[in-house]
C-alpha cells in the first residue's frame, strides 16, 4: 500500500498508484493519431479520467508536457477559478513515434504522469 507521503517521493503512473487515485490524477492525453512534422496540432490535456476537484486546499496545481525528455509547456491552475483542462498548439518537427508525456501534480497527492503516443509523418 502507498502511503500519501510516498506519493511526493516519486513519479506516480496508472500502474503505481492507488487506482481510486489514479484514476482522478493520472493526465489524459488527446491528440490526432497522426500528425505532420513542423505543422502545428492541438494537445488537449484533462486531470483524471474521473475529474479531480480545484477546491481551496485540494486541487492541481499545474500540468508540464514534453516529448520524451524535451519540455514544451507549463500550465498553472488555480483553485475555485480553474478546471484542470487545458487545449494547447504544439509543433514536432520530426518523424517517427515520438512519446508525449505530461505531469500534473497535485497538492496533497503528488506528481502523476500520463503518455500518448503520437506518430510524426514528413
Ligand atoms: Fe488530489
Amino acid at each position: 500500500m502507498t502511503s500519501e507521503s510516498t506519493l511526493f517521493c516519486q513519479v506516480n503512473t496508472l500502474a503505481t498508484g492507488p487506482a481510486d487515485t489514479a484514476k482522478k490524477h493520472v493526465p489524459v492525453i488527446s491528440v490526432p493519431d497522426v500528425v505532420k512534422a513542423g505543422q502545428p496540432f492541438t494537445v488537449i490535456i484533462k486531470v483524471g479520467e474521473v475529474p479531480h476537484g480545484m477546491e481551496n486546499g485540494h486541487f492541481i496545481q499545474f500540468v508540464d508536457l514534453y516529448c520524451g525528455h524535451i519540455y514544451i509547456s507549463r500550465v498553472d491552475f488555480t483553485a475555485e477559478l480553474s478546471k484542470p483542462e487545458v487545449s494547447m498548439s504544439i509543433v514536432l518537427h520530426h518523424a517517427g513515434k515520438r512519446p508525449l508525456r505530461v505531469f500534473s501534480r497535485c497538492n496533497l497527492h503528488g506528481i502523476w504522469e500520463g503518455t500518448k503516443e503520437v506518430n510524426v509523418t514528413k
